[in-house]
């Protein structure tokens, strides 16, 4: 049973609601509470007209003070590169010869070379520049286009094999299986051929009939010794270095079907003085010649 409330007890009045006898007093807000409440939407209508926020179909409203942390951003690496522009411009001017024993070029490449490493080239060389299949490895002194710091600025600037720059360093090694140059029988004997000169084991009897294949179909680029030529960036094959491998399953679909490594050129995508910074990294890596 419901007892009603008479109207002189009752000191506020109620939203009418009203719960097995309990009933909602519609009290007002408290003062303190409502003005906060207020504050804040006047803040919030204030902020947004100040600071960047209304998003628009390009962009976003920019706000009256002008505020923008991309500017922030950008004015941070302005200054950034106007501190180094000396040291840039000694750099673009210095012999390439000269960087590394520059002390002061040296330390500035080590460290802006490095950085240009990690954003630009280690997806494929690796974080360490210890390489993986296809892409080699940069800190041994086993090249494949030459170790000196003229021969690595020149493959920097215009990559290898890359159709965007007429310069790129070129060569193609023919796929003997895939264009029927060579049968499957020779094939098999010039792999044999190769793992007896890289000191693997091999069948001897098919490696002397490889030698022959050798010399007719590959010594014009890998040389007769196999020790490859870095005008045509043809690797060294007597080594336990391999670019892709030297076990028999991974050079027989080297020669059947040839290999054609690709790097992109960076004279379009670096500046001259990023791309001696990286070089001068690379050479100063160990295997630097
Ligand atoms: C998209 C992958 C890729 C990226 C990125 C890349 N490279 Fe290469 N790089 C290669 C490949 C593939 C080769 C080997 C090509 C061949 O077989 O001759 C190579 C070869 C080289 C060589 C020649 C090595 C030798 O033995 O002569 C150098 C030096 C080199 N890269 C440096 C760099 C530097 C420095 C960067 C960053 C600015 C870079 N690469 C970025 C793929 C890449
Ligand atoms: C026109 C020059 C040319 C001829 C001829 C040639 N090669 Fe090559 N060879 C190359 C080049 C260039 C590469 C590197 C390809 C790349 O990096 O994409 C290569 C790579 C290789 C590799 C891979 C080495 C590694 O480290 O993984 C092997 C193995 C090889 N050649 C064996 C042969 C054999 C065997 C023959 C003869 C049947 C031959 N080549 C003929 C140019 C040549």
């Amino acid at each position: 049973m419901s007892k009603k409330p008479t109207a002189k007890k009752q000191e506020v009045h109620t939203t009418g609601h009203e719960w097995d006898g309990i009933e909602e007093y519609n009290n007002p807000l408290p003062r303190w509470w409502l003005w906060t409440f207020y504050a804040t939407v006047i803040w919030g209508v204030l902020y947004t007209v100040a600071y960047p926020a209304w998003p628009l179909i390009n962009g976003a409203t920019p706000g009256l003070l002008g505020h923008s942390t991309r500017a922030d951003v950008a004015a941070e690496i302005a200054e950034y590169a106007k501190a180094n522009e000396p040291i840039e411009a000694k750099l673009v001017a210095a012999d390439l010869t000269a960087i590394n024993t520059d002390e002061e070029l040296a330390n500035y490449t080590a460290n802006a070379g490095r950085a240009v490493f990690g954003t630009w080239c280690a997806q494929c060389h690796g974080a360490g520049a210890g390489g993986n299949v296809g892409y080699p490895n940069l800190l041994d002194n086993d090249w494949l286009w030459g170790g000196s710091i003229e021969d690595i600025h020149l493959t920097v600037t215009h990559g290898i094999r890359n159709t965007d720059d007429a310069d790129a360093r070129y060569s193609e090694m023919p796929a003997f299986g895939r264009d029927e140059l060579l049968e499957s029988a020779q094939i098999e004997q010039v792999v044999q051929y190769v793992r007896q000169i890289s000191g693997q084991d091999h069948d001897a009897a098919a490696a002397t009939e490889g030698a022959v294949v050798f010399v007719d179909n590959c010594a014009s680029c890998h040389m007769e010794d196999g020790t490859g030529d870095r005008m045509q960036g043809a690797p060294n094959l007597t080594d336990a270095i391999w670019l892709y491998g030297g076990d028999v399953d991974t050079l027989t679909e080297t020669v059947t079907n040839a290999r054609f490594g690709v790097m992109p050129n960076w004279n379009t995508r670096l500046s001259e003085a990023e791309i001696r910074a990286v070089a001068a990294y690379v050479h100063s890596l160990g295997g630097g010649e």
